[in-house]
């Protein structure tokens, strides 16, 4: 079986609960999750904890395809996940699917 249909398809949000550059909390199977609604129009949904100690991604400051930890500044890119240099870790990225104006988040 197939990474994707294995996967659950959950429904968290429309296109117009989301604005460009203001994060959006959302839990599935138990997992926390930032939504964001980037410039480009597409949806970005990563892990709602920063790896350095868990601040709110989805309270973070949105700059372009970037969000900064409200926390302590950590820079996180939105499209892969990994945190900018001069640190170091990544958070998990989750497969979004939007049909019409539904927002669906793929989850294992
Ligand atoms: S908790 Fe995110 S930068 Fe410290």
């Amino acid at each position: 079986m197939s990474k994707v249909e294995q996967a659950k398809k959950v429904k968290v949000a429309t296109l117009s609960d989301l604005t460009v550059g203001v994060g959006k909390r959302v839990k599935v199977a138990g997992e926390e999750i930032a939504l964001f609604k980037l410039k480009s129009g597409k949806i970005s949904a990563i892990e709602n904890s920063c790896p350095h100690k868990a601040g709110p991604l989805s309270e973070g400051i949105v700059s372009g395809d970037h969000v900064f930890c409200p926390l302590h500044d950590w820079k996180i890119c939105m499209t892969d996940g990994q945190v900018q240099a001069p640190d170091v870790g990544c958070v998990k990225k989750y497969e979004v699917e939007v049909v019409e104006d539904t927002i669906y988040i793929l989850i294992d």
